[in-house]
């Protein structure tokens, strides 16, 4: 798909942040965006990824919008405030706000140390207030919406992943009190709960063929997600057929969260 093959043509001359913008995900949702004519400001804790990712999607997908790339970790308020502003310099408005970035750190109930623990909240559930309050300061008075990635892991138990479970499910329920607050002021807030995705954080189901038969049972349509579906998702919720939607988690797992 080209920018002139744009799936929602009022998204054209927006302007949006993606975190964890350099891989994965967060690389699908940029392009997404500027496929369909959104400038973004791609940020990732890894500046050379980022950078990179930048410059293949500026090359690939022509020249109706573009991508900035910049380092940002989640963790940290300020941050999030560079990058707004980055996004009102370069581009003049901010519209869009995707808390993307995350990670899926692996430990059982008995084992998990206070340092895990909080390093995963403060990546994971922090990261999306924290992107959420620069998001509104910037777009005070002109509305907009922001999309949180929260997880099938919010409402589903895997073995030795309780604190990445823990924090997805804190990341739905704050999307609800987002949604409730900053409403008024014209700000949708949803979030996407994406079950198994191909990316490199589900590297693990390519572990065996064995291991990737067993996975696909657990998904009815027997396939794992690609981040273009998740990106799909966001598209939807960020367009004006989503303009009456807030507060809601979209659910694209093939199934898999009923198995
Ligand atoms: N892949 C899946 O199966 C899946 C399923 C459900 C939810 N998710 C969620 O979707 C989001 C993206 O997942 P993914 O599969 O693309 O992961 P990924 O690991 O492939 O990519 C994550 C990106 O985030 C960046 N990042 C990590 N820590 C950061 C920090 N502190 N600040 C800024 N950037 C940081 C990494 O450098 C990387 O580029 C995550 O929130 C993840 O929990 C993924």
């Amino acid at each position: 798909m080209t920018a002139s093959e744009a799936k929602y043509p009022e998204l054209a001359g927006r302007a949006a942040v993606v975190t964890g913008a350099g891989r994965g995900l967060g690389e699908a949702h940029a392009r997404a965006l500027v496929r369909n004519r959104v400038n973004v400001v791609a940020g990732d804790i890894d500046l050379r990824l980022v950078t990179e990712t930048a410059r293949r999607i500026n090359a690939e997908e022509g020249s109706a919008a573009s991508v900035v790339p910049a380092r940002i970790d989640v963790a940290s308020r300020e941050d999030h405030d560079v990058l707004a502003e980055l996004a009102c310099r370069r581009f003049g408005r901010l519209d869009h706000w995707i808390n993307n970035a995350g990670i899926f750190p692996e430990a059982g109930v008995r084992s998990i140390t206070p340092e895990q623990f909080g390093t995963t909240f403060g990546i994971n559930v922090n990261g999306v207030l924290f992107g959420a309050q620069a998001a509104v300061a910037a777009m005070d008075g002109s509305g907009g919406s922001l999309v949180n990635m929260a997880s099938i892991a919010a409402f589903t138990v895997r073995r030795e992943r309780a604190s990445y479970g823990a924090s997805k499910a804190a990341v739905e329920h704050l999307t609800r009190f987002l949604a409730v607050e900053l409403g008024p002021a014209g700000i949708r807030v949803n979030a996407i709960a994406p079950g198994i995705i191909d990316t490199q954080m589900a590297a693990w189901i390519h572990e065996s063929p064995e291991v990737f038969e067993a996975t696909m049972e657990t998904i009815p349509l027997r396939r794992p997600g690609t981040a273009a579906d998740v990106a799909d998702a966001m598209l939807f919720l960020i367009s004006d057929a989503a303009s009456f939607i807030t507060g809601h988690t979209l659910v694209v797992d093939g199934g898999g969260r009923y198995c």
